[in-house]
């Protein structure tokens, strides 16, 4: 794992912006795994004003995301296909048709856990996969449990990430309680895996991911397996780290 430090959120963004640019202009028509969160807003940032200033062609990019919530429509403001479109896709030139978010009012889980996977097969496979990291080790939806769950599943969110996501919405009983997201395996298969992790909050879980044993418990530990991980953390975030 190569491991970034950055000074703050504002450089952590840069430097995260700046690998997935090389990404772009190493091959056009890669595959962009993409996530949510609070995490990668400065990148996204970044990389739109990058292509204002003609730095970037998003014409040929395909993307996947981890996971969108079960129940939310798209035009729902909490929903990760809103998120996407309005922190990312809107301001530059991709093609919505390259983009794939799993499909939340899908109610057959099935049916659109297996849609999902063969999108993820059809377009070959990903590129790099960005991650951001939760409060409780989850990458993507994949919560802590006894064993890691391998493709695209549907999941209980677990009290912490229901409480943590609960600032989004206007009471704890309007955050859904379901999500459909990408399985390790598919995140562990991308050729390349980018975790951009921030602040003082996670300091103590960013060491368990890097430093601890990999473990279910501890979702992103499976990380350490992965032989081209790059990670950019913020100083708080890894003070917890002997780096
Ligand atoms: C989002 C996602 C989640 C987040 C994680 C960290 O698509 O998959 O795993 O990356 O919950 O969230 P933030 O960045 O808001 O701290």
């Amino acid at each position: 794992m190569r491991i970034y430090k950055a000074k703050d959120y504002y450089d952590l963004s840069r430097k995260a912006a700046n690998i997935i640019s090389a990404q772009v202009i190493m091959k056009p028509d890669c595959v962009l795994g993409l996530a949510t969160g609070s995490s990668p807003i400065g990148t996204y940032k970044q990389l739109i004003d990058w292509y204002n200033k003609g730095d970037l062609d998003f014409s040929s990019v395909r993307t996947v995301n981890l996971d969108e919530y079960k129940g939310l429509t798209k035009d729902n403001d909490q929903s990760y296909y809103y998120f996407m479109y309005n922190n990312f896709f809107k301001y530059i030139n991709i093609n919505m048709a390259n983009t794939n978010i799993p499909d939340g009012t899908e109610p057959d889980s099935q049916k659109e856990c297996d849609r999902y996977n063969k999108v993820i097969a059809d377009l070959g496979g990903i590129d790099l996969q960005l991650l951001g990291l939760g409060h409780n080790g989850h990458i993507g939806f994949n919560e802590p449990d006894a064993a890691f769950e391998k493709v695209t599943h549907c999941v209980d969110l677990t009290p912490s990430t229901i409480e943590a996501n609960k600032r989004f919405f206007a009471t704890i009983d309007d955050v859904p309680k379901q999500a459909y997201t990408m399985g390790i395996k598919t995140i562990m298969q991308a050729k390349k895996i980018l975790l951009i992790v921030s602040g003082e909050d996670k300091a103590q879980i960013l060491r368990d991911v890097l430093y601890g044993p990999v473990t279910p418990h501890v979702p992103a530990s499976i990380l350490q397996l992965h032989n081209d991980v790059t990670l950019v953390a913020d100083e708080a975030a890894l003070s917890k780290c002997d780096f």
